[in-house]
């Protein structure tokens, strides 16, 4: 019998699977029941069911709407002209094919840890182990690389509003000309803080927070289409199909984070239902929101303009009404919107560390959850120390670009789990299912093999570099220490 009393279906192997050989303890599976048994299920305390599927999709939304749309945009529209407008289209697809699958395994294995859970439920420790060492770039170091980006943001509203800015001995890291990145520790710290007070109020700041984005991007349509003339559509693919598809990988940094939600699995109130749900409302509905931006923002100044600009959309806004507070506007929405992508990106990654040290793969510390308030209080304060200090004082560079291949390789393991999981448990009770299974995860597996194809080889050293580091640490802690190899002992 489970702790909570729960039985372990026949022919899984929990608690006690036979000892075996090396590969044998690599392979070992957590069956999905125990895995939702333990929902919630914390040292010292248990998480609170808080959320429903409006917060749900808040998080969502909150960790995807950030840096992509409002700084991204504008280096893609270079290469692909008007038709970036596409290129969201095809990003969106890639991530459509990954979504369904999320939405699937999130309905079946509603837990916190999120893809990482759903691998070792389906593909075994080891794979779990990479697939949730991958989720650290995808959390935790784009949590530093979107700090960064917020204080180039603060600066532009620091200086529209008040004349100042931060000098860049205290705005930059080493390397870049200063010492310290103040604002982007700052920003992290102050997100620690709004988690600490509770999921349900960090939830609730964040539904904030996205109102105030989307407020923001739709402000900028409804100016910006004052501006729009048909003629800057008329050399609508001037790079070609190449063009559209390179911006396509480009902008498939926007999409990161519609499945933030997954994370929150043990904090939904009905998370079978409301988890792929969620998924998918705020996938469509920032889909619509970027293509909308963006076939405004390429009608209303032409795609050659958009070159070595920096912050497009407000020069868009400048350009058109010929004020520039539109601008100031526009970078207090994006100073909001960046701040929100770093409360629920490091949600995200506090809680994915909790499962994972629940499994005995991280530290027991990082699944202490305090009695009172329903929060992993110390994972929350060294998860925020890490990124912030990450964020202050390392240049990213290529650390950034490599949270677009840990994505991409975390959402390619999802599709496969999906495949595996319908072939070895059938019958289990699935509360979205993917249509045209196995086609549709197939497709979603190679079209994130296709992305990373399309990434810099620095980029593959930097992830190579990352994956043995991961290992060592599996060899030389996890694998003994696991729930699992306890439990054959
Ligand atoms: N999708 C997130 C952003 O655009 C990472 O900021």
């Amino acid at each position: 019998m489970l702790e909570n009393g729960a039985v372990p279906p026949p022919g899984d192997s929990y608690p006690r699977p036979p000892a075996g050989g090396l590969g044998t303890r690599l392979m070992r599976r957590k069956p999905v029941e125990r895995l939702v048994a333990e929902g919630g299920q914390g040292e010292g305390g248990t998480l609170r069911r808080s959320m429903g599927v409006w917060q749900l999709t808040m998080i969502s939304i909150g960790a995807t709407l950030g840096t992509g749309i409002f700084v991204v945009l504008g280096q893609a529209v270079p290469d692909a002209g008007p038709a970036v407008v596409l290129s969201f289209v095809i990003a969106g697809i890639t991530a459509l094919f990954s979504a369904l699958s999320y939405a699937e395994l999130a309905g079946t294995i509603p837990v916190s840890g999120s893809s990482y859970s759903y691998a070792y439920a389906t593909l075994g420790e080891l794979v779990a182990w990479v697939c949730g060492w991958c989720l650290i770039l995808e959390y935790g170091v784009s949590v530093a690389a979107v700090a960064v980006g917020w204080g180039q943001y603060l600066n532009e509203l620091l200086d529209g509003t008040l004349g100042v800015t931060i000098p860049t001995a205290l705005s930059a890291p080493p390397g870049q000309g200063g010492y310290f990145n103040l604002p982007a520790l700052l920003v992290v710290l102050l997100a620690m803080v709004f988690l600490l007070g509770g999921a349900k109020e960090s939830a609730r700041a964040n539904t904030i927070m996205v109102s105030v984005k989307i407020v923001a991007l739709l402000l900028f349509c409804g100016v910006a289409f004052q501006g729009v003339k048909s003629g800057n559509y008329a050399n609508f693919m001037p790079m070609g199909m190449a063009g559209v598809s390179a911006a396509g990988a480009t902008l498939f940094f926007s999409y990161i984070g519609f499945d933030a939600a997954s994370t929150a699995g043990e904090e939904a109130r009905n998370p079978q239902r409301d988890l792929p749900r969620a998924i998918m409302l705020s996938l469509v509905i920032v889909t619509a929101l970027y293509c909308l931006v963006a076939a405004i923002a390429v009608g209303a100044m032409p795609w050659q303009k958009f070159k070595g600009s920096e912050a497009a959309l407000a020069g868009i806004l400048k350009a058109v009404t010929g004020h520039g507070y539109w601008a100031v506007l526009l970078a207090f929405g994006a100073v909001v919107a960046i701040a929100s992508v770093v409360l629920t990106v490091l949600y995200g990654q506090t809680r994915i560390l909790f499962a994972m040290s629940r499994d005995g793969l991280m530290p027991k510390a990082f699944a202490k959850v305090h009695p009172k308030s329903g929060v992993p209080r110390v994972n929350t304060v060294i998860v925020s120390l890490f990124c912030g200090v990450l964020a202050a004082a390392v240049p990213l560079g290529e650390l950034a670009d490599a949270t677009s291949i840990g994505t991409l390789f975390a959402f390619a393991l999802v599709n496969v789990a999906v495949i595996v999981l319908r072939k070895t448990r059938p019958d289990m009770p699935r509360a979205f299912r993917t249509p045209l299974a196995p086609l549709f995860p197939a497709i979603g597996f190679l079209l994130c093999v296709y992305m990373m194809g399309s990434l810099g080889p620095v980029t593959w050293v930097v992830f190579g570099a990352w994956m043995v580091v991961g290992l060592v640490i599996y060899f030389g802690y996890g694998m003994r220490r696991s729930r699992l190899a306890t439990a054959e002992k």
